[in-house]
């Protein structure tokens, strides 16, 4: 039964379930925020037996309870019975051939085949099966043949919509053993395709964003929003937006957003960063922000995506379908993004001038080279690796735009290599966390910032004198720093300003190497999933 309903949402976080006679088949996705009431309301029905207590299974109860002979009506008062932020495909033997799909608040996408159509949470998942695509919005109502699609609006009219073409070639990890590798190694071409066409005389402009000096001079503050990696990308971004737009900006993990009553109007810029663009709590946190009459600008790899969709404004990472479960490319051309960003609203307000975006400009165009030097002397990662594997607890310590690094590099080692690890401040570590530094501490210092550099070199021996193993990370030239640790991987010299770009590469490489080599399942750590769409 299973086979009839071509869902084919992300295996680790979409859920199947039929009634026990097989009656009725519902796919889901997603969180429900009633279960209880409903597990209540069912019993009392007389329509929960003994182990159909799971989500899906409430649903599937939910779903049958209504019909009334038409699936189409059914979903309607399935949504309004269900709360939460979920999609849902739906099939009955009764109205053989046909599969109803619906989404509320979270994403659906079609996917026409020659021979099927297809329902699924994203495009990537699509791509096996077809390139052509039309993406739902939240509660129209999809009903799917073989032969034909029909959408219409929750009151039932028909809504009108676009089909269009995916130009991406899908997840292929050609002759890589692993898709991390694989993404970290595209980050030279994605900083080309960034960049081109997006500059021309020293003028930053966007394909997908045209805004005013009206627009950007009535922002007095930013917000950045976003989780995990994009959060990282975020702190980056405060440092680029002040620096270059002279605009206070906070920076906020999107789940956590809503909980302090943010104090936005409509003169704050909210940036939500997005891989996905799927991500429930960044899209929570856009919301909220648009209810309070912000402007909401997009940075997502997914212009199409929910969050691309509902914000005001977006912007384009170019970065193609990220696969691997570890962030890798997706944070360097948001990074990049947010440096073009920052030029293009700056050159617009009159805070950057000709020579200092001259002179960014310059630095940004170089970095596809310096990325790509990177990349061609990886032999000392698998020898390092090898080295540090053992430990269990790791510190990634560095000041300035070297802190927020060390949290991502933290991450990507947590996450890929089940290693304990933590991203701290330099300076904050000595009040309190250096009591845990034994002669087993892996200490992985970052010295790129040159006006940090001496103090974080400070605390790199404070540590070594308690024992710790010391890592640096540091700037080609560099014979200082040799001194006081007991490796260093070189980065080549770049422009101090947009070094963070290039700062977080040997980050990623050190975590893949370390993952290989605790053997660990690299593109799928386990627990984890590549957008999370519930809160
Ligand atoms: C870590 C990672 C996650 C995501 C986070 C947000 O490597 O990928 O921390 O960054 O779940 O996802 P997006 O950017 O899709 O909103």
């Amino acid at each position: 039964l299973s086979n009839v309903l071509g869902f084919i949402g992300k295996k680790q976080n979409s859920f199947l379930a039929s009634d026990s006679a097989e009656d009725f088949l519902v796919v889901f996705k997603g969180n429900i925020e009633n279960g209880e009431e409903l597990k209540k309301w069912l019993a009392e029905e007389g329509l929960l037996t003994e182990g159909e207590a799971t989500t899906t299974k409430l649903l599937v109860q939910t779903v049958k309870y209504y019909y009334k002979g038409k699936l189409e009506e059914t979903i309607k008062d399935v949504l309004d019975k269900v709360q939460g932020i979920f999609t849902l495909g739906v099939f009955t033997k009764q109205e053989p051939g046909k599969v109803v799909a619906v989404t509320k608040d979270s994403s659906l996408v079609i996917g026409l085949g020659d021979e099927n159509n297809f329902i699924a949470s994203d495009i990537i998942s699509l791509l096996p099966y077809t390139k052509k695509c039309m993406l739902i919005n939240s509660k129209e109502v999809c009903v799917l043949t073989p032969e034909e699609i029909k959408v219409t609006t929750i009151s039932g009219e028909i809504a009108s919509k676009e089909i269009f073409d995916v130009s991406w070639n899908g997840a292929d990890k050609g002759s890589y053993e692993h898709f991390m590798l694989k993404e970290i190694e595209e980050q030279p071409a994605g900083f080309r395709t960034n960049l081109s066409g997006r500059v021309v005389n020293n003028q930053v402009k966007f394909e997908s964003l045209t805004l005013s000096s009206e627009i950007v001079n009535r922002w007095k503050k930013i917000f950045i929003v976003a989780c995990g990696t994009s959060y990282h990308a975020g702190l980056i971004g405060k440092g680029v937006f002040e620096s270059l737009l002279h605009i206070p900006v906070e920076v906020e993990i999107a789940s956590e957003f809503s909980y302090r009553g943010p104090l936005i109007n409509k003169d704050t810029l909210v940036i939500v960063i997005s891989q996905s663009g799927e991500t429930a709590d960044t899209l929570a946190a856009l919301r909220e922000a648009k209810s309070k009459g912000a402007s909401v600008l997009a940075i997502t790899n997914v212009l199409t995506s929910t969050i691309g969709r509902e914000s005001d404004y977006s912007v384009y990472i170019w970065s193609g379908p990220e696969i691997a479960i570890a962030s890798t490319k997706a944070f360097t051309a948001m990074l990049l993004v947010e440096y073009l960003l920052a030029l293009y609203i700056g050159q617009i307000k009159g805070t950057v001038g000709d020579t200092q975006a001259k002179e960014i400009i310059g630095a940004l165009f170089a970095l596809p080279d310096l990325a790509a030097k990177i990349l061609n002397s990886t032999e000392q990662y698998e020898k390092i690796a090898q080295k540090y594997k053992e430990h269990t607890n790791a510190f990634f310590l560095g000041r300035g735009f070297d802190w927020p690094l060390s949290l991502e590099g933290a991450l990507k080692l947590k996450e890929t290599s089940y290693v304990h690890a933590e991203g701290y401040p330099a300076g904050e570590f000595k009040h309190g966390s250096l009591a845990l530094v034994t002669d087993d501490t892996f200490i992985i210092a970052l010295c790129v910032q040159k006006n940090t550099y001496e103090k974080t070199l400070a605390n790199v021996k404070e540590c070594r004198a308690r024992g710790a193993k010391v890592l640096a990370i540091a700037l080609e030239g560099d014979k200082e720093v040799t001194q006081y640790v007991d490796d260093v991987i070189y980065l080549p010299k770049v422009n101090n300003f947009i070094a963070p770009i290039l700062t977080v590469i040997p980050l990623q490489l050190l975590a893949y190497n370390i993952s290989k080599a605790r053997g660990c399942n690299v593109d799928q750590p386990r627990n984890l999933v590549k957008s999370i769409v519930i809160e």
